[in-house]
């Protein structure tokens, strides 16, 4: 399962790509918002510390001709940009026109198997259902991620499932349990991971038995 980090915190990427276990990222306007600095900036930050590491950015234009001369002016800036797309029916098209040209297209904001079947035909390297949103509309978010996996799974499709809009470790866990391909984290969710109360409690307890036992050295 890939893991790709759902910010554009250039400093915060920069951190965490030292655990070892980050494939990506995935970047969009809103998260654009949230820093103060140049977009084109924090890609060629984010480009430095992870260079062989996907780099999903969306496009911002809305026009679709624009939207195509924006992908290709993304895919252009390195060899691991993958152009965000929002999978709406005006943008089919240039999804398709961009994918005969080897360009790799992440289809976004997807909430429907019906939507993913229609994106997976066309051959997007991946799928972002929003996760959370669903929830946010009383739809089992989780349950309609793990349809589309079994769907791409069942007719071998190329694509594969992105889990995002991932709020929680819960929803981590759940994308697991039905094998999702890749998911994409906030970094709070992300740090988040390796927690467990157990860990620390045991740790604690290690060193007060190390401290309080007979040994001074462990190797001499
Ligand atoms: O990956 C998509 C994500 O950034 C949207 O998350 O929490 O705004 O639904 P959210």
């Amino acid at each position: 399962m890939k893991i790709f980090l759902d910010t554009a915190d250039y400093k915060k990427i920069a951190e965490l790509s030292s655990t070892g276990l980050i494939d990506g990222v995935t970047i969009n306007p809103s998260l654009l918002k949230i820093e103060q600095e140049p977009p084109i900036k924090i890609v060629r930050e984010i480009l430095k510390v992870l260079p062989d590491a996907e780099i999903n950015l969306q496009v911002t234009e809305q026009d679709p001709k624009k939207v195509y001369e924006q992908a290709k002016h993304i895919a252009n800036l390195a060899d691991n940009m993958i152009v965000k797309i929002p999978c709406d029916k005006m943008y089919l098209p240039i999804i398709a026109r961009l994918i005969q040209e080897d360009i790799p297209v992440n289809a976004t904001l997807v909430f429907t198997l019906n939507q993913a079947l229609e994106l997976a035909k066309l051959g997007v390297n991946y799928i972002s259902v929003f996760v959370g949103r669903l929830y946010d509309n009383n739809v089992d978010g989780l349950s309609v991620a793990e349809s589309i996996q079994n769907m791409l799974d069942t007719y071998d499709f190329d694509s594969e499932l992105l889990v995002a809009s991932v709020r929680n470790a819960e929803h981590v866990e759940g994308s697991i349990l039905f094998g999702a391909d890749a998911i994409t984290l906030p970094v709070e969710v992300f740090n988040a991971l390796s927690e467990s109360p157990l860990t620390r409690a045991g740790l604690e307890r290690f060193k007060q038995d190390w401290e309080g036992g007979p040994h001074a050295q462990l190797l001499e």
